[in-house]
């Protein structure tokens, strides 16, 4: 059977820095209260022309030179965003379009926190059937656009920032692979964790009568979704262990989606392993939703934390609620 692996990472920050202390200038916050509570110490947010296509076509240039490869050899393009610029078509489109892709397959996958993984297991899957032999999988959020910056939304605007990851995922007969990927979802939890709209659900719409602007931007239930992160992360990495008949002493590296510090720490203890195996940047970059693992992933490259030959667990949590794994040697 074929199998897939990643032969090239890029990732691109908008260049605006958002410091908690800027943040405290505009609403009722602290320096203290963020990085107590989530460890983020600033964010990119991406100003006003800058938009989800701009981020996801940097980062995607910078995967295809990393990769070494011929754009032309793309022949399928997946990118995970819940902040597309249009409400459609997706992300894709404009990225095929932009890249010179004549024709090829695109289009975007909507699970949030999840969607980079939900999207390379994709990738993982046309690959192994022999469908497609280059994809380019890209994670990428412009969603601060989305969020209320006033004190009123203060949980969720201090947590987020923008950002694009994306990845190479490439035909191989090589020892090094997307050994498995595990997704899951809890539909039951969509209200913990959304934004309602635009939709088509009655109200959801701009219309005189019953236009109510507080659901046109994200809101969570904090507590509760801390709650099932802590849980969910652990079962996913542990499926993906128990699936390839691997222990945690052979994992180099957790990169997990970059939620919050204190969720890392705290699936770090229930699985009895120490932090330095589980990657975090999500201080200089706060939570940038589709694209955290991407940024993530490209950076411990670039650090030189992971290396040929090393199993490592990609994991994710997020609204819906979707949670996810993936487990690679490299
Ligand atoms: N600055 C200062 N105070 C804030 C604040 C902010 N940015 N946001 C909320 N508060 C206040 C609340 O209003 C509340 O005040 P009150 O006690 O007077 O009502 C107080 O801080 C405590 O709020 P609470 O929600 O209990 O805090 P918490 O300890 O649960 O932390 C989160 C809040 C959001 C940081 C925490 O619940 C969390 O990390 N949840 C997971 C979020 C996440 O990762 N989401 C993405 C998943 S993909």
């Amino acid at each position: 059977m074929n199998s897939s692996k990643i032969i090239g990472m890029g990732f691109y920050v908008p260049d605006n820095v958002i410091t908690n202390e800027d943040l405290s200038q505009k609403i009722d916050t602290s320096d203290e209260w963020i990085q107590t509570r989530s460890g983020i110490k600033e964010r990119r947010w991406a100003s006003e022309e800058i938009t989800t296509f701009d981020l996801a076509h940097k980062a995607s240039l910078n995967a295809i030179s990393n990769a070494g490869i011929d754009p032309q050899d793309i022949d399928m393009i997946i990118v995970g965003t819940l902040s597309s610029d249009y409400f459609f078509p997706g992300v894709s489109a404009q990225l095929q379009e932009s890249l010179n892709l004549n024709t090829i397959g695109a289009f975007d996958i909507k699970a949030a926190c999840s969607a980079f993984i939900y999207s390379l297991s994709i990738a993982d899957q046309f690959i192994k059937t022999g469908m497609a032999k280059n994809i380019l999988v890209v994670g990428a959020e412009a969603q601060t656009k989305l969020i209320d910056k006033s004190t009123k939304g203060r949980d969720i605007a201090v947590l987020f920032g923008d950002g694009a990851g994306a990845a190479i995922i490439q035909k191989t007969n090589d020892k090094s692979f997307i050994l498995s990927t595990h997704l899951h979802c809890e539909g039951k939890n969509i209200k913990n964790l959304w934004m309602e709209a635009p939709g088509t659900s009655p109200g959801s719409w701009f219309e005189n009568n019953n236009f109510v602007p507080e659901r046109f931007t994200p809101a969570m239930n904090g507590r509760e979704v801390f709650k099932n992160a802590v849980k969910r992360f652990p079962e996913v990495i542990n499926e993906a262990l128990v699936y390839n008949k691997l222990s945690i002493k052979d994992i180099k590296l957790i990169i997990p989606h970059q939620a919050n510090f204190r969720i890392s720490q705290a699936v770090a203890n229930r699985m009895n392993v120490d932090m330095n195996i589980v990657y975090s940047n999500i201080h200089k970059y706060g939570n940038t939703t589709a694209a955290s693992i991407p940024i993530a992933l490209t950076e411990a490259i670039e650090e030189g934390r992971i290396i040929k030959g090393d199993h490592i667990i990609l994991a994710a949590f997020g609204a819906g609620y979707t949670w996810a794994s993936a487990a690679i040697k490299w």
